[in-house]
């Protein structure tokens, strides 16, 4: 499979199963988050791998959103990914590089044929206590990866606006 289809197979799923990941899986996804490109080649991202069954595990289940900790606690691995100590003013071209990362760990897990969810749902505080990330670092985003769940649920249909609603050649609002 090439990588532009893995582009199209990754989905935000909530079917997982709660088996582990090995160790050589984990290091691959990470590789390629490591692989991202950032602004100045900061690599401002810090990315903390909590597995299930762990006590933090749990701690962090508990930090989500209630809607997302139902189908997250099913996962065998979340990934925080935070910035790293930030000492002068937050930019926002962090989150930015933080986010390539993160899509490069969804493709890298989608080759696996594992499922992905980044979530945007969570209590700061809490997930920052839970694995002790530390008060001048920001949480970015989690990101929810597993191996799929035996389930004959149908996965819900996913969509994209018309190309046109978010694209333009050579000025705002041309049509392509
Ligand atoms: C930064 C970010 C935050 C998100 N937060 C949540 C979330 O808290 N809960 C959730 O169920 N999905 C969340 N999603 C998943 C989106 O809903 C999903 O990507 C979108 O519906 C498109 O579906 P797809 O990922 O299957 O293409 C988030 C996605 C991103 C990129």
């Amino acid at each position: 499979m090439s990588s532009k289809d893995f582009i199209y197979k990754r989905k935000s799923s909530v079917l997982f199963s709660p088996k582990k990941l090995s160790s050589q899986l984990i290091k691959e996804i990470i590789d390629a988050s490591m692989w991202a490109p950032s602004s100045r080649n900061a690599q401002p991202w810090r990315i903390i791998g909590i597995q299930h069954g762990t006590k933090n595990f749990n701690k962090i289940i508990s930090a989500l959103s209630e809607g997302n900790q139902v189908w997250a606690k099913n996962a065998g691995l979340i990934l925080v990914f935070a910035t790293k100590i930030i000492i002068d003013d937050f930019n926002p071209k962090m989150f930015l590089d933080i986010g390539f990362s993160g899509q490069n760990a969804m493709l890298k897990a989608t080759e696996f044929d594992l499922e992905t969810h980044p979530i945007g749902g969570w209590d700061e505080e809490l997930v920052k206590q839970a694995i002790s990330i530390p008060d001048h670092s920001k949480v970015a985003f989690l990101l929810v990866v597993g191996h799929k769940a035996n389930s004959s649920e149908t996965p819900k249909e996913r969509t994209r606006n018309k190309m046109e609603n978010n694209f333009s050649l050579e000025k705002w609002g041309e049509d392509f």
